[in-house]
């Protein structure tokens, strides 16, 4: 079966059940504001979920594209994948398990005609906060499957999708993909493929983790598209699917070689540039924080390995077959283009900057750990990308020594990259928090490298305006900054970064703050206030400024970015304007 005919009766079979077709949302989740990408095909529907009427009534279906990056690093396998399309019919306060449960055996046997005896199902065994599903069980035996066919895990649980938000127990329905199909149903054999998911929201979760019974009983069911075409055509590789072939097809022209026998550079490929297309579809640009880091992650990561089976510009011509075989969307081809084009060309770029730094290196016998962490903090080199490189040049990597570097960076990737990939709470304030305190590295480098106009003993800070992608910092000068003046600024800059010094917060009064030789504006407005805050750097020898904050703990919090003056511009006479930005290191 192909994938139109597929969705075509899912949609028809619901429908006769007086189910009313929803639209296929975006990625960018409209109604929940603590994920970054659609994960679900309920995610469009959680107000309804939650008892405000939905226009189109109480039961629905549809078909909703998705993007999960939780486990971005297993893509490459036979069956993970970051974009997918997931089906689904929805009850709004309307029919429950029993209906629910029902229809999807139908479906699954009489529609698309799948041997019964190749179905398992798991049910919620219960927990401390909900009790075990025993109904989901009963039903499923009434239908005719053994005790041997059931299995109950804790683990039948989902949502909700965001931090808060309906959820509930889950019935999962699994396909066998082997040769003698087994008496007894085994969750962890990978032979029994999960197909479709029947979620029983009864609760919605709330702030504080706790579980409250939810105002209607939903019904959220989810099918894999890909998943169910896969086990339909009787195949283990999702990717010999028709959502798929004419990729891998386009990939093995380019590259001259065979799918089989580079199937996991491939699979990253295809998955990654079909992710990436509908993403800037759906209005994400390549960039430095949250959605936009994802979708650069992506595309540097197809990239990289389209450099292993030896193609580069590649990723457009990769996109042509995405758009052919979802010609049910419609595509912004030209945006797409320019945005993969543009990605790709920039990552070359780097790769070519640390391909130099390799070259220093080829008379010796290994790239020791420091030099594998610049690469990777300050070329952009993923581990994996200098192992390869290094090989090529049959170089060895002391890879402890760069762990143990990446270790005494640990911060980094807490701050900087946990939540980033799971479809976690988009925090701006830690983007901004960390722009503040790099306001204040950039007063104290400015008053060092740069020579003080005649009749002032110091540069002042004028003002700022800070927001999560960049700061704008004015400051008393009276010509442009060279690029030599530049580079010293940020290589000054980001020297401290790396130290990764204390910043402390000291109260006391704007006397005492003169006293102490801070710098920053002192205004009128802060002798009503009595005490003051200063900000600290390094003990005081980097830097010590009144401010009000909000800003990071120690400037480890800032490593994983490279500091760079953007533009600059004047503001009128004497003041001088600078964009700063902190790039996030690939
Ligand atoms: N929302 C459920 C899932 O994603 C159906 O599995």
């Amino acid at each position: 079966m192909e994938r139109k005919e597929l969705i075509e009766k899912f949609i028809k079979f619901f429908e006769k059940k007086n189910h009313k077709k929803v639209p296929n949302a975006s990625l960018i989740p409209e109604n929940d504001p603590t994920v970054l990408f659609t994960t679900a095909g309920m995610h469009p529907l959680v107000p309804y979920l939650l008892g405000q009427s939905h226009p189109q009534g109480k039961r629905l279906v549809g078909i909703q594209r998705c993007v999960r990056t939780g486990d971005i690093d297993s893509v490459g396998d036979n069956v993970h994948h970051t974009f997918f399309e997931m089906l689904g019919n929805w009850s709004l306060g309307d029919y429950f398990k029993e209906d629910s449960i029902r229809w999807s055996f139908e479906f699954l046997t009489e529609v698309l005609g799948l041997d019964k005896n190749k179905l398992a199902v798991s049910v919620f065994s219960g927990n401390k906060d909900a009790p075990r599903d025993n109904e989901s069980a009963k039903i499923w035996k009434s239908i005719g499957f053994s005790d041997d066919k059931i299995v109950f895990l804790e683990d039948n649980w989902w949502g909700p999708a965001g931090q808060t938000g309906p959820c509930g127990p889950d019935t999962e329905i699994f396909y066998w993909t082997g040769e003698e199909i087994p008496e007894k149903f085994d969750p962890s054999d990978k032979r029994w493929v999960e197909i479709w998911n029947n979620v029983f929201m009864e609760y919605v979760k709330r702030k504080d983790g706790s579980l409250e019974l939810s105002p209607q009983k939903n019904v959220d069911t989810g099918m894999g598209l890909e998943r169910t075409l896969a086990v339909m055509k009787g195949t283990y590789d999702n990717y010999k699917t028709d959502s798929w072939e004419k990729i891998i097809r386009e990939i093995e022209r380019i590259s001259g070689k065979e799918y089989e026998g580079h199937e996991k550079s491939m699979r990253i490929i295809a998955d990654h540039i079909k992710a990436a297309v509908f993403m800037i579809n759906d209005g994400v640009f390549p960039g430095k924080s949250e959605r936009e880091y994802v979708l650069r992650r992506l595309i540097r990561r197809a990239v990289r390995f389209g450099r292993k089976i030896g193609i580069k510009n590649f990723t457009q011509a990769v996109a042509v077959p995405v758009f052919e075989i979802y010609d049910d969307y419609r595509f912004d081809r030209e945006k797409i283009m320019h945005e993969l084009k543009k990605e790709e060309s920039l990552f070359l770029e780097r790769i070519e900057k640390g391909m130099r730094v390799f070259e220093k290196f080829a008379d010796s016998e290994k790239i020791d750990g420091k030099t594998a962490f610049l690469l990777y903090q300050s070329y952009g080199f993923p581990i994996e990308l200098t192992l390869e490189v290094a090989k090529e040049r049959g170089l060895e990597v002391d890879r402890e020594g760069f762990l143990e570097e990446q270790k005494k960076h640990q911060e980094i990737s807490r701050t900087a990259t946990a939540g980033k990939f799971k479809s976690g709470l988009a925090d701006e304030s830690e983007a901004t928090t960390r722009l503040h305190t790099a306001t204040h590295l950039l007063l104290a480098a400015l008053n060092r490298v740069l020579e003080k106009p005649p009749g002032l003993k110091e540069i002042e800070q004028r003002g700022s305006n800070i927001t999560a992608e960049r700061a704008r910092f004015d400051f008393t000068f009276d010509r442009k900054l060279t690029d030599k003046e530049i580079q010293k600024i940020e290589e000054m800059v980001n020297g401290w970064i790396r130290e990764g010094s204390d910043v402390e917060r000291k109260e006391m009064t704007l006397e005492e703050a003169r006293k102490f030789g801070a710098s920053g504006i002192f205004e009128e407005k802060y002798k009503q206030i009595g005490k003051i805050s200063v900000y600290v750097i390094g003990d005081g020898k980097i830097s010590k400024e009144i401010c009000s904050g909000p800003h990071v703990k120690s400037l480890k919090e800032l490593q994983g970015y490279r500091f760079k003056i953007a533009k600059q511009k004047s503001v009128g006479a004497g003041v001088r304007r600078v964009k700063v930005v902190l790039e996030k290191l690939a």
